[in-house]
């Protein structure tokens, strides 16, 4: 069986999350981790390996599968790499490309002549190998190549994937700034949501939008694979394991079927200001298949533990001026109009603006979490790193995380009864218990 080379990049800082959940998928293909490098996980193994982490990865964005790799100094050894490779075994000049490039310290001017020549060095091989050239479509592409740079080497890779893996194919509607699918099972891994959590652990986000960590955390729980809804990118590919595919994507259908068929209802509890946002959620709950989830119209300020045990809180609030903290009182809107990019996904960052940050509601919040909370683990993502501050509240742990290009921040707060924040000197508020 031929073992075949591939890296699956995912958002900074869920490396090792990612390489952990790879390890897990040897129990579906024959899969061996390889380097955590920043921004993805080399992995090897045969067809079914690239064809599992597709389909049940929930942390990749993307998974490449490696072509070729080779030392370079300039464009030309570029082309002639691309050039050599057997590009017609994999697809057929009827077909549409796309190449994109990125570079970390190449020595060369310019990244659009070199996406150009790995470009023309495929078309001129589909040409030479079977007489006509493919088509370049950057929208909608059937092949997407893409050409990976450091200062002396040049990689490769053919994407398997198509759409971004985040790209679930069940949200009907991106909500007014939704988290990357990918971003919140990543941060849900971090704080150790795990498949058949649920019943004994309940789970929460009190500002849950759209509803991306609820539908993760419910298709994690029942054991759904992450693509079972969506199609690939090796499926327009010449040469994949099409046996292997059919066992793999009936092993998920099942799986999927199974969840369907799950009777009790999920302690995954949901709440937002806003309405229309839990109107969203449940659409997407629907169409993810999920059995309905308990969603609430409250105000996180004034929210209380929807259930008796204690559990975990995962959130990511509202930050900067795109998307407003609601209801602090009259005439505030939140702007769902907001145009989103194609990749959406910058659950409210993108546009930061520190300076118009909601101190009171993040204290009211930190409130809130202090005197109803006691027991429950609280996960905040956020861009804003005062926010621990203004919630009057110490974290037990920050994670750096990149949401595409924006530093984050995941902390992690104890709500352990009892213990009294140290102020920093430079703090002149009022002395404020800390951690409930
Ligand atoms: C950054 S979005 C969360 C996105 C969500 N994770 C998703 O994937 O769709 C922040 C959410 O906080 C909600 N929100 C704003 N102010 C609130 C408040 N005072 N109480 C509860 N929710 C609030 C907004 O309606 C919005 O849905």
């Amino acid at each position: 069986m031929s073992s075949f080379e591939f890296f699956a990049p995912c958002p900074r800082g869920l490396e090792e999350a990612l390489a952990a959940e790879l390890h897990e998928l040897g129990h579906v293909a024959p899969l061996a981790v390889g380097a955590q490098v920043p921004g993805g996980v080399h992995f090897a193994g045969p067809w079914a390996a690239g064809m599992a982490a597709n389909l049940h990865s929930r942390i990749a964005s993307r998974v490449l599968l490696r072509i070729a790799q080779r030392a370079y100094r300039s464009e030309q050894d570029i082309y002639a790499l691309a050039m050599e490779q057997r590009w017609e075994d994999w697809f057929s000049a009827r077909q549409t490309l796309r190449v994109d490039v990125t570079a970390i310290k190449a020595p060369l001017k310019s990244l659009e002549f070199v996406t150009l020549r790995i470009k023309d060095a495929i078309c001129d091989r589909l040409r030479d190998k079977t007489g006509a050239r493919p088509s370049i479509d950057t929208a909608q592409p059937d092949v997407r190549a893409f050409a990976f740079l450091s200062a002396q080497q040049a990689t490769l890779y053919l994407d398997t994937s198509g759409d971004a893996l985040f790209k679930r194919g069940w949200r009907l509607d991106k909500g007014a700034a939704p988290l990357r699918e990918n971003l919140a099972a990543g941060i849900l891994r971090l704080a150790g949501w795990r498949h058949g959590m649920a019943p004994a652990v309940p789970l929460y986000d009190p500002m849950c939008g759209s509803g991306t960590f609820l539908a993760e955390a419910a298709q994690i729980s029942l054991g759904v694979p992450a693509g079972v809804m969506r199609r690939f990118g090796f499926e327009r590919l010449q040469g994949y394991d099409i046996n292997a595919w059919q066992g793999l994507k009936q092993q998920a259908l099942d799986a999927q079927q199974a969840a369907r068929a799950h009777g009790a209802p999920l302690p995954i509890y949901g709440s937002d200001i806003s309405g229309d946002m839990l109107i969203k959620a449940r659409l997407n709950f629907e169409r993810a298949g999920l059995p309905p989830l308990s969603l609430k119209q409250i105000d996180a300020r004034a929210m209380v533990p929807p259930c008796a045990e204690a559990g975990i809180i995962v959130t990511n609030p509202p930050y900067g001026e795109r998307l407003e903290v609601r209801g602090r009182g009259a005439g505030r809107r939140d702007d769902d109009g907001a145009a989103l990019d194609d990749e959406y996904g910058d659950a409210g960052f993108r546009r930061a603006r520190p300076d118009n940050v909601d101190a009171e509601f993040f204290q009211a919040f930190g409130n809130a979490l202090k005197q109803r909370f006691a027991g429950w683990t609280v996960h905040v993502l956020t861009a804003d790193m005062r926010l621990p501050g203004q919630m009057r509240l110490r974290e037990a742990r920050r994670t750096p995380l990149f949401n595409g290009a924006i530093e984050c921040r995941l902390f992690r707060f104890d709500m352990i009864a009892g213990a009294v924040r140290k102020r920093p000197a430079s703090d002149t508020s009022d002395p404020a218990p800390e951690n409930v």
